[in-house]
């Protein structure tokens, strides 16, 4: 496999004015209450720590980690959880902070883990969407950016496991 040199899709400057913008967005729509952000390992560490550094209200964390089998770059549906939740989300207002929604398998099934453990409410919010890919509708509340169909690394996302330090979002050809 041949991985050339990667591109910048969305720059350092860019990414950092829309992660303001969410941040705010949230802060008024949760104005009077605290919220419990639950962090989408590993591709979400770096959206998640800079959206909460612009937080105003009420935050706690928790980090899940979760594989999905299968192949290549498709997933199949079927999800692991790696790490759970450490801290029980009933009655809790939750944001759940994910890097990217591709196919949608991954939230599809962790929506429904979640709504299983009973939060007071439930958002999702994501850096980015790739919605050419979709398979299963994803209801999304706050969204960075929806992107082409082209393989994304930096500001969290990988291609296996490098390129996750990128201060700015690039695509990557992989042939
Ligand atoms: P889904 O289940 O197909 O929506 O896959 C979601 C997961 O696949 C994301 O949380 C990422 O970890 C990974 N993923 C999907 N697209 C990309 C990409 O373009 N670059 C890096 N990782 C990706
Ligand atoms: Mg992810």
């Amino acid at each position: 496999m041949n991985v050339a040199a990667h591109q910048i899709l969305i720059s350092e400057a860019e990414v950092n004015r829309r992660i303001r913008e969410i941040a705010e967005q949230i802060n008024s729509d949760y104005a009077d209450k605290s919220i419990h952000l639950v962090c989408v390992l590993k591709g979400s560490v770096m959206f998640m720590c800079e959206l909460a550094k612009r937080l105003t209200i009420p935050v706690t964390f928790d980090f899940m980690s979760v594989t999905s089998y299968g192949s290549g770059s498709s997933s199949s549906g079927v999800v692991r959880i790696v790490h759970d939740l450490t801290e029980p989300i009933e009655g809790k207002d939750v944001i759940i902070i994910e890097d990217i929604i591709d196919s949608g398998t991954t939230m599809n099934y962790l929506l429904t883990f979640f709504h299983e453990r009973h939060p007071a409410s439930l958002k999702l919010c994501t850096l980015l969407d790739k919605p050419s890919r979709r398979e299963v509708e994803i209801p999304m509340d706050y969204v960075g950016f929806q992107i082409p169909d082209e393989f994304i690394v930096g500001y969290g996302l990988d291609y296996d496991q490098k390129y996750r330090n990128l201060p700015y979002i690039g695509t990557i050809k992989v042939d």
